[in-house]
């Protein structure tokens, strides 16, 4: 996932107010490179990176080749077991997709009960054009996770917006990052 994303994550750092906020959990991190990137931007900011706990080694790993093991600390868990720890701004980055409708309003809820009021969501990914005529990564995407997982599929910034809107965030906004990715934020 560090791979194929590096570039994206660079970017995310850049596209939101990180001065207004304090702290962070990137939810479904992998290795974490989507926090490392942030935190090496902003040298304010403590971030975790949550995931099931088998990738605590590989978190752990990445923080310290890094320099930033001092503000980035793993937290093992489930997601939809268990709730988010209380945070600033959640990130989903590539995590959406992986779930069907219902998991993926489960997991905007999760990002809604961590935050406190002010507080933000970042949800990432190669979203598919409100037109669905134009991204053919983010649609050849969506029949990929289609025969890949269960339910999982994926949607375009409108979708994202409406979805996030329906759970109680507002100031909804997209912003493209790279290639075919883009990030759509809401705030409680
Ligand atoms: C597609 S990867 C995304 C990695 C990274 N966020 C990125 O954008 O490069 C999905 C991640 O979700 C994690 N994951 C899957 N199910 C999970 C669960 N139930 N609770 C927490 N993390 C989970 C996986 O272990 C994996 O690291």
């Amino acid at each position: 996932m560090t791979g194929v994303n590096h570039g994206a994550n660079r970017k995310t750092p850049k596209k939101f107010p990180w001065q207004d906020y304090q702290r962070f959990v990137d939810a479904g991190t992998a290795q974490g490179d989507l926090a490392v990137q942030v935190a090496l931007a902003h040298p304010h900011l403590a971030g975790a990176g949550f995931d099931l706990p088998e990738v605590e080694p590989i978190f752990e790993e990445y923080a310290a080749q890094n320099g930033v093991s001092d503000r980035l600390r793993f937290i093992g868990g489930d997601f939809f077991k268990e709730p988010l720890p209380q945070t600033d701004v959640v990130m989903y980055g590539h995590i959406l997709h992986d779930w069907n409708l219902q998991e993926k309003m489960l997991l905007l809820e999760r990002a809604y009960d961590a935050l406190p009021k002010g507080g933000a969501v970042i949800v990432y990914e190669a979203f598919i054009d409100d037109d669905r005529s134009s991204n053919a990564f983010g649609l050849m995407l969506s029949l990929n996770m289609l025969i890949e997982t269960p339910g999982g599929f994926d949607y375009t910034g409108a979708d994202c917006t409406a979805w996030m809107k329906e759970v109680g965030f507002s100031e909804t906004r997209v912003e493209h990052l790279l290639g075919p990715d883009s990030m759509v934020t809401g705030v409680k």
